[in-house]
Protein backbone atom coordinates (compact mmCIF):
# COMPACT_ATOMS: atom_id res chain seq x y z
CA UNK A 1 0.00 0.00 0.00
CA UNK A 2 1.54 3.01 -0.72
CA UNK A 3 2.35 5.69 2.13
CA UNK A 4 -0.22 7.92 1.99
CA UNK A 5 -3.25 5.10 1.99
CA UNK A 6 -1.60 4.21 5.10
CA UNK A 7 -1.63 7.35 6.55
CA UNK A 8 -5.60 7.96 5.34
CA UNK A 9 -6.39 4.53 6.69
CA UNK A 10 -4.53 5.00 9.71
CA UNK A 11 -6.63 8.47 10.11
CA UNK A 12 -9.83 6.82 9.43
CA UNK A 13 -9.21 3.92 12.21
CA UNK A 14 -8.54 6.69 14.75
CA UNK A 15 -11.54 8.77 13.55
CA UNK A 16 -13.69 5.02 13.72
CA UNK A 17 -12.56 4.64 17.17
CA UNK A 18 -12.62 8.22 18.62
CA UNK A 19 -16.23 8.24 18.14
CA UNK A 20 -16.61 4.53 19.31
CA UNK A 21 -15.17 6.09 22.38
CA UNK A 22 -16.73 9.34 22.48
CA UNK A 23 -19.95 7.24 22.97
CA UNK A 24 -18.51 4.78 25.84
CA UNK A 25 -15.98 6.67 27.43
CA UNK A 26 -13.48 4.98 29.67
CA UNK A 27 -13.30 5.44 33.10
CA UNK A 28 -9.92 7.20 34.09
CA UNK A 29 -7.55 4.84 35.54
CA UNK A 30 -6.96 5.88 39.34
CA UNK A 31 -5.23 2.76 39.87
CA UNK A 32 -2.75 0.09 37.93
CA UNK A 33 -5.46 -2.50 37.93
CA UNK A 34 -8.13 -0.11 36.60
CA UNK A 35 -5.20 0.77 34.11
CA UNK A 36 -5.02 -2.75 32.85
CA UNK A 37 -8.78 -3.26 33.24
CA UNK A 38 -9.00 -0.31 30.44
CA UNK A 39 -6.00 -1.14 28.11
CA UNK A 40 -8.02 -4.60 28.06
CA UNK A 41 -10.62 -2.96 26.51
CA UNK A 42 -8.87 -0.74 24.51
CA UNK A 43 -7.55 -3.81 22.71
CA UNK A 44 -10.33 -5.54 22.55
CA UNK A 45 -10.80 -3.94 19.31
CA UNK A 46 -8.40 -5.12 15.76
CA UNK A 47 -7.02 -1.58 15.54
CA UNK A 48 -5.94 0.39 18.02
CA UNK A 49 -5.02 3.93 18.48
CA UNK A 50 -1.74 4.77 19.15
CA UNK A 51 -2.47 8.21 21.03
CA UNK A 52 -5.85 6.88 22.57
CA UNK A 53 -3.10 4.18 24.12
CA UNK A 54 -0.29 6.93 25.08
CA UNK A 55 -2.92 9.39 26.63
CA UNK A 56 -4.66 6.63 28.55
CA UNK A 57 -1.41 5.08 30.20
CA UNK A 58 -0.53 8.96 30.64
CA UNK A 59 -3.84 9.27 33.07
CA UNK A 60 -2.26 6.69 35.22
CA UNK A 61 -0.57 8.79 38.28
CA UNK A 62 2.14 6.12 38.96
CA UNK A 63 1.47 5.00 42.98
CA UNK A 64 4.35 2.51 44.09
CA UNK A 65 2.10 1.25 46.49
CA UNK A 66 0.77 -0.50 43.17
CA UNK A 67 3.43 -1.72 41.41
CA UNK A 68 5.70 -2.48 44.07
CA UNK A 69 5.09 -6.31 43.71
CA UNK A 70 6.20 -6.83 40.52
CA UNK A 71 9.67 -4.17 41.37
CA UNK A 72 12.67 -6.76 41.50
CA UNK A 73 15.92 -5.33 40.77
CA UNK A 74 19.02 -7.11 39.44
CA UNK A 75 22.65 -5.96 40.60
CA UNK A 76 23.81 -6.53 36.96
CA UNK A 77 21.41 -5.77 34.37
CA UNK A 78 17.66 -4.41 34.09
CA UNK A 79 15.03 -6.76 34.48
CA UNK A 80 11.93 -7.80 33.06
CA UNK A 81 8.53 -8.58 35.66
CA UNK A 82 5.64 -9.32 33.75
CA UNK A 83 2.47 -7.81 35.36
CA UNK A 84 -0.04 -9.28 32.61
CA UNK A 85 -0.87 -10.99 29.33
CA UNK A 86 -3.30 -9.14 28.14
CA UNK A 87 -5.76 -11.15 26.85
CA UNK A 88 -3.15 -12.69 24.62
CA UNK A 89 -3.58 -9.12 22.99
CA UNK A 90 -0.51 -7.57 24.74
CA UNK A 91 1.93 -8.15 27.56
CA UNK A 92 2.27 -5.48 30.43
CA UNK A 93 5.30 -5.84 31.44
CA UNK A 94 7.52 -3.35 34.62
CA UNK A 95 11.25 -3.01 33.76
CA UNK A 96 13.28 -2.04 36.65
CA UNK A 97 16.50 -0.30 35.89
CA UNK A 98 19.70 0.01 39.05
CA UNK A 99 21.95 3.11 38.73
CA UNK A 100 23.89 3.24 35.06
CA UNK A 101 21.98 -0.19 33.61
CA UNK A 102 20.51 -0.15 30.06
CA UNK A 103 19.36 -2.17 27.27
CA UNK A 104 21.08 -2.71 24.30
CA UNK A 105 19.92 -1.80 20.88
CA UNK A 106 17.37 -3.47 19.73
CA UNK A 107 14.31 -3.76 17.25
CA UNK A 108 10.28 -4.66 18.12
CA UNK A 109 9.26 -7.43 16.66
CA UNK A 110 6.64 -5.50 14.33
CA UNK A 111 5.32 -4.87 17.32
CA UNK A 112 3.21 -1.56 19.18
CA UNK A 113 6.06 -0.51 22.04
CA UNK A 114 4.62 1.89 24.94
CA UNK A 115 7.09 2.86 27.83
CA UNK A 116 5.52 4.75 30.67
CA UNK A 117 8.07 5.81 33.46
CA UNK A 118 6.96 5.09 37.13
CA UNK A 119 9.69 6.29 38.65
CA UNK A 120 13.13 7.94 38.37
CA UNK A 121 14.03 8.97 34.62
CA UNK A 122 14.69 7.19 31.13
CA UNK A 123 16.80 8.40 28.31
CA UNK A 124 16.10 6.88 24.99
CA UNK A 125 18.53 6.84 22.18
CA UNK A 126 16.83 6.45 18.93
CA UNK A 127 19.15 4.59 16.10
CA UNK A 128 18.44 4.77 12.20
CA UNK A 129 18.11 0.53 10.52
CA UNK A 130 21.50 -0.21 8.86
CA UNK A 131 21.08 -0.29 5.34
CA UNK A 132 21.10 -4.14 4.44
CA UNK A 133 24.04 -2.92 1.46
CA UNK A 134 26.33 -1.84 4.35
CA UNK A 135 28.10 -4.49 5.08
CA UNK A 136 30.35 -2.60 8.82
CA UNK A 137 28.96 0.79 9.29
CA UNK A 138 28.32 2.22 12.99
CA UNK A 139 24.20 2.88 13.64
CA UNK A 140 23.70 6.34 13.10
CA UNK A 141 21.98 7.83 16.14
CA UNK A 142 18.58 9.76 15.29
CA UNK A 143 17.20 11.43 18.32
CA UNK A 144 17.36 11.56 21.88
CA UNK A 145 14.66 11.63 24.36
CA UNK A 146 14.77 12.04 28.12
CA UNK A 147 11.53 10.84 30.21
CA UNK A 148 10.59 11.68 33.46
CA UNK A 149 7.94 10.37 35.68
CA UNK A 150 5.06 9.62 34.12
CA UNK A 151 5.48 10.26 30.44
CA UNK A 152 4.92 8.21 28.08
CA UNK A 153 7.06 7.26 25.04
CA UNK A 154 6.03 5.38 21.77
CA UNK A 155 8.42 3.38 19.20
CA UNK A 156 7.64 1.26 16.66
CA UNK A 157 9.96 -0.70 14.03
CA UNK A 158 8.79 1.65 11.34
CA UNK A 159 10.23 4.49 13.66
CA UNK A 160 13.37 2.77 13.81
CA UNK A 161 15.55 1.31 16.41
CA UNK A 162 16.06 2.09 20.14
CA UNK A 163 18.34 1.64 23.54
CA UNK A 164 16.56 2.73 27.22
CA UNK A 165 18.76 3.87 29.56
CA UNK A 166 19.24 4.93 33.46
CA UNK A 167 22.23 7.51 33.21
CA UNK A 168 21.91 8.17 36.76
CA UNK A 169 24.79 6.97 39.10
CA UNK A 170 22.93 7.81 42.50
CA UNK A 171 18.79 6.57 41.67
CA UNK A 172 17.03 3.61 40.13
CA UNK A 173 14.16 3.83 37.76
CA UNK A 174 10.98 1.52 37.05
CA UNK A 175 9.30 1.65 33.74
CA UNK A 176 5.79 -0.34 32.45
CA UNK A 177 6.18 -1.14 29.07
CA UNK A 178 2.94 -2.47 26.92
CA UNK A 179 4.04 -4.77 23.68
CA UNK A 180 1.33 -5.83 21.20
CA UNK A 181 1.30 -8.07 19.97
CA UNK A 182 3.43 -9.75 22.46
CA UNK A 183 6.88 -11.06 21.92
CA UNK A 184 9.85 -13.10 22.87
CA UNK A 185 12.72 -12.68 20.21
CA UNK A 186 14.13 -9.30 19.39
CA UNK A 187 17.04 -8.36 17.21
CA UNK A 188 19.82 -6.56 18.77
CA UNK A 189 22.24 -4.78 17.10
CA UNK A 190 25.91 -3.81 17.50
CA UNK A 191 26.33 0.17 17.37
CA UNK A 192 29.67 0.10 15.97
CA UNK A 193 28.95 -2.53 12.95
CA UNK A 194 25.30 -2.30 12.55
CA UNK A 195 25.57 -6.14 12.93
CA UNK A 196 22.69 -7.66 14.17
CA UNK A 197 21.83 -10.63 16.37
CA UNK A 198 18.00 -12.64 17.34
CA UNK A 199 18.00 -12.87 21.19
CA UNK A 200 15.15 -14.48 23.30
CA UNK A 201 13.84 -11.50 25.88
CA UNK A 202 12.40 -13.56 29.25
CA UNK A 203 11.30 -12.30 32.48
CA UNK A 204 12.66 -12.30 35.47
CA UNK A 205 9.98 -12.51 37.36
CA UNK A 206 5.69 -13.35 36.62
CA UNK A 207 2.51 -11.81 38.31
CA UNK A 208 4.86 -10.86 41.29
CA UNK A 209 7.10 -14.42 41.75
CA UNK A 210 10.38 -14.49 40.88
CA UNK A 211 10.75 -17.19 37.76
CA UNK A 212 13.05 -19.62 38.83
CA UNK A 213 16.05 -20.11 36.66
CA UNK A 214 15.35 -22.93 34.69
CA UNK A 215 11.71 -22.07 33.71
CA UNK A 216 13.12 -18.72 32.07
CA UNK A 217 12.58 -20.03 28.97
CA UNK A 218 13.83 -22.43 26.40
CA UNK A 219 16.98 -21.50 24.41
CA UNK A 220 20.07 -22.27 22.75
CA UNK A 221 21.89 -19.51 24.27
CA UNK A 222 21.71 -19.95 28.62
CA UNK A 223 23.61 -16.86 28.89
CA UNK A 224 20.89 -14.80 26.89
CA UNK A 225 18.11 -16.34 28.36
CA UNK A 226 18.86 -14.38 31.43
CA UNK A 227 20.06 -11.21 29.89
CA UNK A 228 17.62 -10.91 27.08
CA UNK A 229 18.76 -7.58 25.27
CA UNK A 230 20.42 -5.85 28.49
CA UNK A 231 24.07 -6.19 27.41
CA UNK A 232 25.65 -5.59 24.00
CA UNK A 233 28.28 -8.10 25.68
CA UNK A 234 25.75 -10.62 24.25
CA UNK A 235 25.70 -9.23 21.19
CA UNK A 236 28.33 -11.16 18.34
CA UNK A 237 28.82 -10.38 14.83
CA UNK A 238 25.40 -12.26 13.17
CA UNK A 239 28.46 -13.82 10.66
CA UNK A 240 30.91 -14.97 13.22
C1 LIG B 1 13.62 -1.21 26.10
O1 LIG B 1 12.76 -0.73 25.36
O2 LIG B 1 14.76 -0.77 26.14
C2 LIG B 1 13.29 -2.41 26.94
C3 LIG B 1 13.47 -3.63 26.18
C4 LIG B 1 12.85 -4.82 26.87
O3 LIG B 1 11.64 -5.00 26.81
O4 LIG B 1 13.62 -5.62 27.46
Amino acid sequence: MAEMDVEKRGNAIDEMLKKKRDQNPLPEPETLDDLVQGLKIIFQDNEISVEEVNEYMSKYKSNPREWYKYAKFDHHRYTRNLVDQGNGKFNLIVLCWGEGQGSGIHSHSDSHCFMKVLDGQLDETMYSWPSDSEDERELQKTETHSYGKDSVAYINDSMGLHRVENTSHTNTAVSLHLYSPPFDMVECFDQRTGHRKKVRVTFYSKFGQRTPFPDQGPTEQPDVARTGCTSVETLEPENN
